[in-house]
């Protein structure tokens, strides 16, 4: 039988993204050298590297000047860096704070630890982000701070929930984890709120190797104190340890190794950023000028996205087929795709878990019931997210987009 040029792939046609995209390649010999520098210089020395030395200060120092000015405190997770912000704030008990309903786990469970509720807020329409009008509905008398998580490589609406927090002494916390570099009136992002938090795993914009964070401050004092937070309460003065350890704390520290390859990764994070942006722009004009089934969402005004992925939105009254048959029609194509971006963090166990109960009951606070807003439900039933890397050529993104318009016109009514 002949199979017809253009047949879709998930009917036994031939893929049109043939070879798999390529990997990111994130680490090269630079990466290898300062490690190899490390070690030897231990084994030369006799003397094993630690945490809080050379390369530490060297990475805290190349990342305040990506960021423009500010303090900073290298660490070793997202999760952790969160933990150490929350710990550094004095709360009282059952304290309320808003989180979105689209974030990593890490970005809300720390909150629980400290004995804090989670507030839970939806996204806002059209957007994978939290909004203004979403928080404005969750705050009470006992809101003491709101986590905003730039999801995606997207900016969120921050200047409009900043200025809304600022005037009710409400502080504002900055997930830039999935967003490194994007900016707001040529401002970036994490420079906004009271204090940001950036994990640097190998999955991001740049790493510190498999794991690490940095947390991010214009405030020297905030950052004085979560320092003390993440080396398990220790007293610093002017840098150096007084040998008293004041404050309920852990040990987040990040360890010289892993510091060193942030070294390396922040010099190339403007090249990557500035790539993503492209592919990401690149894409969403091209699915403006798509027939009918794509569209993308709302995006804030005068912000430079850097695009982990690219969201995609599909009208559905546009199609014949249903939202998962057309995107396994695109994933067959060779789409670096997931059908849905279901990052709901409330939906497990955890949540409903015997330990979280109990940690809220000790401190006087029930969990926040509302785990399914409705923004966040409808966005399941449209969207889908197409993957980027730094690393995909032109070629590459303009197959993708013709794999795109051939499925479209596949299905379209
Ligand atoms: C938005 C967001 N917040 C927090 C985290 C937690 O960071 P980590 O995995 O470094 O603990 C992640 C995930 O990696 C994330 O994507």
């Amino acid at each position: 039988m002949m199979i017809k040029k253009n047949k879709l792939a998930i009917y036994g046609g031939s893929p049109t993204i043939k070879k798999k995209l390529p990997n990111r390649f994130l680490y090269t010999n630079s990466e290898k050298k300062i490690v190899n520098k490390l070690i030897n210089d231990s084994i030369k020395s006799g003397i094993p590297f630690r945490y809080s030395e050379y390369y530490e200060r060297l990475y805290e120092k190349k990342f305040i000047k990506f960021m423009g000015g500010g303090y900073a405190d290298a660490v070793n997770s997202g999760t952790n860096a969160l933990f150490s912000i929350i710990g550094s704030f004095d709360f009282s008990e059952g304290s309320e704070i808003i989180v979105p309903i689209l974030t990593d786990v890490g970005g809300v469970t720390p909150i629980v630890f400290w004995g804090y509720k989670p507030v839970i807020a939806d996204i806002s329409k059209c957007s994978f982000n939290i909004g203004l009008d979403e928080i404005k509905t969750k705050i009470t008398n006992k809101t003491k701070a709101v986590i905003v998580c730039h999801i995606g490589g997207e900016a969120a609406d921050i200047i409009a929930i900043k200025s809304y927090l600022k005037k009710r002494k409400i502080i504002l916390i900055e997930d830039c984890s999935q967003s490194h570099g994007a900016k707001i009136k040529n401002q970036k992002i994490g420079t906004f709120g009271d204090i940001a938090f950036f994990s640097t795993m190998s999955s991001k914009l740049h790493s510190t190797g498999g794991q690490g964070a940095v947390i991010f401050s214009k405030n020297k004092s905030l950052i004085d104190r979560v320092k003390s937070v993440s080396d398990r309460g220790k007293i610093f003065s002017k840098e150096k340890f007084t040998g008293n350890y004041n404050f309920l704390g852990i040990n987040s520290n990040l360890d010289e190794l892993s510091a060193a390859i942030g070294c390396i990764q922040i010099d190339k994070l403007k090249k990557i950023i500035d790539r993503t942006n492209y592919i990401g722009e690149y894409i969403k004009k091209k699915l403006d000028k798509m027939s009918v089934t794509m569209n993308v969402g709302k995006q804030i005004k005068d912000t430079k996205n850097v695009y982990w992925f690219v969201r995609v939105s599909i009208d559905l009254s546009k199609i014949r087929i249903s939202k998962s048959s057309f995107c396994k029609a695109l994933i067959a194509e060779g789409i670096p795709m997931a059908s849905e971006y279901d990052y709901n963090p409330f939906k497990y166990k955890w949540y409903k878990s015997k330990k979280t109960l109990s940690i809220a009951k000790s401190h006087g606070f029930d969990l926040d019931r509302n785990t399914t807003p409705n923004n966040y439900l409808s966005l399941l039933k449209t969207d889908f997210v197409i993957f980027v890397r730094e690393s995909f050529s032109n070629k590459d993104i303009d197959l993708i987009i013709k794999a795109l318009i051939k499925v479209e016109q596949e299905f379209k009514k």
